[in-house]
């Protein structure tokens, strides 16, 4: 086969990952756990074509370049021993670089679409430490439901990949995600990491808290215990972004329309609703909440001011082939 199209989910953090051991090989300081979502999805189809000078992509009909892409296309092309360069077609079904995690999405897809073009079999183990090396969320994304990334000891990296905790199935969730800026970010994740690990005095404290809150966490998930999870979340997603204001120049991620949704999810807790919010390196906010409080939750955050759409929805599968 030289063609094959595959569909990944978004993710969202539950325990963060901001910080990189080894920047070279994408290595992360710490694990994370996540949660894959069914609603946000990257449909990818890779081609291997012997008659492209280099590799190509198109994302929602524009040209993309294809810098990040290389290494894992290079080390897919090696391993398959073909020489042959890559058109990459890939549609995104929400916001792009806006803090919804299309990179996760993005090189999940790109992953399992470029392997199945080059004829490889891969476990998905394998594919999730080759996910990595495009991006770190993107290792979370070849599982479904419940899933936590494992930092790894070795310097190369066969060991930092993701592994399933529990199914979707097992334990639903509801995220409902307030979109309050659909314009890219001005901070990348890489660049903010890197600057937190170089200019934060937190950094080192950042990084034994996420040892701690993953041992947690793996309980709460086992247990389902949905309080436990969502104040857990909560506490760490502010915790990440306590040290990016603490880095020197600040990272400050939030609009006007982040605190706003943050104070109305908060009232509504105070009301009885059992919902909690989690921030990743953007201004979208993404409240979680049992299934039966999602319409509350919508309802809630649609009527924030600043909130210009908002998306509900539960959790999804792994990354999978479509042809
Ligand atoms: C805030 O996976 O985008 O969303 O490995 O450099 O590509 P790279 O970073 P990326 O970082 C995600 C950061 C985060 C937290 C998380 O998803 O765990």
């Amino acid at each position: 086969m030289t063609t094959a199209t595959a569909r990944a989910h978004s993710n969202i953090a539950l325990i963060k990952y901001w910080g990189k051991r080894d920047a070279a090989r994408n290595l992360p300081a710490a694990g994370s756990i996540s949660i894959t979502l069914e609603g946000l999805h990257t449909d990818t189809r890779v081609d291997f074509d012997p008659t492209l000078a280099a590799d190509t992509c198109e994302l929602d009909g524009e040209p993309v370049a294809t810098e990040r892409m290389r290494p894992l296309l290079d080390h897919i092309r090696a391993r398959a021993a073909i020489e042959s360069r890559a058109r990459i077609i890939t549609h995104n079904n929400f916001p792009t670089g806006a803090g919804l995690a299309s990179s996760a999405s993005g090189f999940a897809a790109l992953t399992l679409a470029a392997t199945a073009a080059a004829g490889l079999q891969l476990s998905r183990r394998q594919l999730s430490t080759l996910a990595r090396l495009g991006s770190g969320s993107a290792a979370r994304s070849l599982f479904g439901g419940y899933v936590e990334m494992l930092r790894g000891s070795a310097a190369d990296g066969h060991d930092a990949h993701a592994v399933p905790l529990l199914d979707a199935a097992d334990w639903p969730l509801a995220v409902v995600v307030a979109i309050t800026d659909a314009d890219a970010k001005a901070v990348d994740s890489r660049r903010g990491m890197t600057a937190s690990a170089a200019g934060s005095p937190f950094y080192a404290s950042w990084l034994r808290q996420t040892d701690a809150d993953l041992v947690a966490m793996r309980a709460i998930i086992a247990q389902h215990d949905f309080h436990a999870l969502g104040a857990l979340a909560e506490h760490n997603c502010l915790k990440m972004h306590a040290l990016m204001l603490s880095t020197q120049p600040a990272l400050l991620y939030w609009n006007g329309a982040t605190v706003n949704a943050m104070h109305a999810l908060r009232a509504l807790r105070k009301d009885g609703v059992p919902v909690y919010f989690t921030i990743d390196a953007g201004p979208q906010i993404k409240a979680l909440c049992p299934p039966e409080f999602a319409a509350t939750t919508a309802a809630t955050l649609a009527a924030v001011p600043g909130v210009q759409s908002v998306l509900r929805t539960g959790l999804g599968p792994g990354a999978h082939l479509l042809s």
